[in-house]
C-alpha cells in the first residue's frame, strides 16, 4: 500500500472473482466486481456475501469502506474505466468432458465491446491451452470492427491456485504467481500489479502463455492423482487388513513424498480437480495423446465416490426401501457452502432413488443442497444431532470440525442402530468399537 493503484476490472464474481477482486483492493488497488447475475450484485450491494468463504466478509467490508471495491451490473463501462480486465467466470464441464468456454467467450465479446485504452486482458478461469490466444484473434477482430486498430492490448494467462474454505489465506500468501505471457510490456505491468505480493517474498514466476495455461491443469491434475493414488492404496489396505492412516504415515516423513493431499477418502469432489481432470484428458485426446494416468485417477475418483453407498448397501442389503439414513456434511470439503460435485450429493441421489429417508446436515451448505436436491425424501436439519433420531445409520462425507468433536454417546443414544459409515476417517476404529458402535471408515478395519 502507499503504491499507485491499479483500475482492474473483475469480470465473474463468485468464488475465484469475488475473492481475488476484494484481495486485489486489500493490496491497494481499485476494483471493480462485475457480474451478470443481478441477484449476485444486488446483494453485494446490500452488504451480502452470495457465498460462505472464512474471512472473506470483513475483507469485503473494509475495502467496500475504504472505496477501493465496489460492485456493478454495468460490464461495458467498468471494463472502459479499467486497465486491467480479468476474466474469472465459470468454465463448467461441456457434455464430452471438455471446458465450456461459453461464459467465457461471452465476456471477451463484452471486452472487445468496451475497451477504450490500453488494457491487459487476463485470464483467471482456468482455461483449456490455446484459449487465450483465441481471445487475443477475438478482440482483435472486434477492435478491427469498431475502427480502433491502433489500439493497443495485452493477454495475459494468470491462473489462480486459491483453496475454497481457504482462498483469502492463499491468495495473499501464494505459494507462487504464476504469469503467462511472452510481452514485456505485459510482464512489467503484471509485476506492478503484484508488487504488493511479491515484495514480501512472495514467489512470480513468468513463462509463455501456454505453460502458464497448462500449469494450472497440471497442478490440478498432480493434486487429484495423490488422492486417487491414496484412494487405491485404501483398497489394498482393506484388502489385506492395512490402516490407511497408518500407511500415510510411513510415507509422508519421506520429503521426497510430503505429506499433503494424501488422506484417503469419498473421492474429491468440487468444481475444480472433477472438472479439470477430464479437460485435460479431452485437451490431450483432441491431439491423440495418450492420457493412461489422468484416466485412471478419473476413474478410481469415480469409483470411490460410491463408498458409503456401498457400505449401506453391503451392511443392509440390496433393499433399502424404508430404511432411514442421517447424513452429517454435504459441501465437497468443510468451510465452504460449494456442493459442485460433492461426494454426499451423488450418494443421496442414489439412496432416495432406493425409497430410503434421508436426514441431512451441513454446518453453511444446507441452502445450497436443498436447490440441488429439494424435499423428495430428504429432511434438512440445523443441529447436527437432531439430523440422527431414529435413523438407522450415520453416513459422514465432510470433516467439518463440529463432527470431528461429536460426543458418540450421544450419536449412539440417539440413532436407532449404532451403525456409522465414515468416509473421512475422522475416528479411531478401535475406540469406536469400544464404544459399541458399527463402525466403517475408508482403508481401516471394519
Ligand atoms: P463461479 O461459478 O462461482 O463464478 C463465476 C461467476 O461468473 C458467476 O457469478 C457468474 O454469474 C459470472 N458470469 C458468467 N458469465 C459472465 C459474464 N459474461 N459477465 C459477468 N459475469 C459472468 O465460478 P468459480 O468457482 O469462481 O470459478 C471461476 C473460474 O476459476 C473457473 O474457471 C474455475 O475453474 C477457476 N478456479 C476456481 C477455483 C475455486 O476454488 N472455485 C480456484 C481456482 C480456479
Ligand atoms: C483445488 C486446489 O487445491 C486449488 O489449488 C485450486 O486452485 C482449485 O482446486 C481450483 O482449481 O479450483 P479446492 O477444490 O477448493 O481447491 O479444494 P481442495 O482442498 O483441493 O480439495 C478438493 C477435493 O479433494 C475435496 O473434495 C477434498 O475433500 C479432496 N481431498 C483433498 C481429499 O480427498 N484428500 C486430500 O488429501 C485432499
Amino acid at each position: 500500500q502507499g503504491r499507485a493503484a491499479m483500475k482492474i476490472c473483475m469480470i465473474g464474481t463468485g468464488y475465484v472473482g469475488l475473492v481475488v477482486g476484494a484481495c486485489l483492493a486489500e493490496m491497494g488497488h481499485e476494483v471493480i466486481c462485475v457480474d451478470n447475475n443481478p441477484a449476485k450484485i444486488s446483494a453485494l450491494l446490500n452488504g451480502q456475501l452470495p457465498i460462505y468463504e472464512p474471512g472473506l466478509e470483513r475483507l469485503v467490508e473494509r475495502n467496500v469502506l475504504e472505496s477501493r471495491l465496489s460492485f456493478s451490473l454495468d460490464i461495458s463501462e467498468s471494463v472502459a474505466q479499467s486497465q486491467f480486465i480479468f476474466i474469472a467466470v465459470g468454465t463448467p464441464p461441456a457434455e464430452d468432458g471438455s471446458a465450456d468456454l461459453t461464459y467465457v467467450m461471452k465476456a471477451v465479446e463484452q471486452i472487445g465491446a468496451s475497451i477504450r485504452d490500453y488494457a491487459i486482458v487476463i485470464t483467471k478461469s482456468t482455461v483449456p491451452i490455446g484459449s487465450s490466444e483465441r481471445i487475443r484473434g477475438i478482440i482483435e477482430k472486434q477492435l478491427k470492427n469498431r475502427g480502433l486498430t491502433d489500439l493497443e492490448f495485452d493477454i495475459v494467462s494468470n491462473p489462480e491456485f486459491l483453496r475454497e474454505g481457504a482462498a483469502v489465506n492463499d491468495f495473499l500468501n501464494p505459494n507462487r504467481i504464476v504469469v503467462g505471457s511472452s510481452n514485456p510490456r505485459a510482464l512489467a505491468y503484471m509485476e506492478k500489479l503484484y508488487l504488493p505480493l511479491t515484495s514480501k517474498g512472495f514467489p512470480i514466476v513468468h513463462m509463455d502463455i501456454a505453460s502458464a495455461e497448462l500449469a494450472k491443469y497440471a497442478s490440478n491434475a498432480m493434486l487429484a492423482t495423490r488422492i486417487s493414488f491414496m484412494n487405491e492404496m485404501a483398497g489394498i489396505c482393506e484388502a489385506v487388513g492395512a490402516d490407511i492412516e497408518r500407511v500415510r504415515q510411513g510415507m509422508e516423513l519421506d520429503h521426497r513424498i510430503g505429506s499433503y493431499f494424501l488422506s484417503a477418502g469419498v473421492g474429491y469432489g468440487g468444481s475444480c480437480f472433477p472438472k479439470d481432470v477430464r479437460a485435460i484428458i479431452q485437451s490431450a485426446t483432441e491431439r491423440n495423446i495418450p492420457t493412461h494416468i489422468l484416466e485412471a485417477v478419473d476413474k478410481v475418483n469415480h469409483k470411490q465416490k460410491k463408498k458409503l453407498f456401498e457400505m449401506v448397501v453391503g451392511h443392509f442389503g440390496e433393499d433399502l426401501k424404508g430404511l432411514r439414513l442421517a447424513v452429517w456434511g454435504l459441501s465437497f470439503k468443510p468451510e465452504t457452502d460449494d456442493i459442485r460435485e460433492a461426494p454426499s450429493i451423488e450418494t443421496i441421489e442414489q439412496l432416495r432413488k432406493r425409497g430410503v429417508q434421508i436426514q441431512v446436515h451441513d454446518p453453511v451448505a444446507l441452502q445450497n443442497a436443498y436447490q440441488a436436491l429439494g424435499e423428495e425424501n430428504i429432511t434438512y436439519f440445523t443441529g447436527l444431532y437432531q439430523a440422527l433420531m431414529d435413523a438407522d445409520a450415520l453416513l459422514i462425507f465432510t470433516e467439518w470440525k463440529q463432527y470431528r468433536s461429536a460426543d458418540l454417546g450421544r450419536i449412539k443414544s440417539l440413532l436407532k442402530q449404532p451403525v456409522l459409515f465414515d468416509g473421512r476417517n475422522l475416528f479411531n476404529p478401535y475406540m469406536m468399537k469400544e464404544e459399541g458402535f458399527v463402525y466403517q471408515s475408508i482403508g481401516r478395519m471394519k
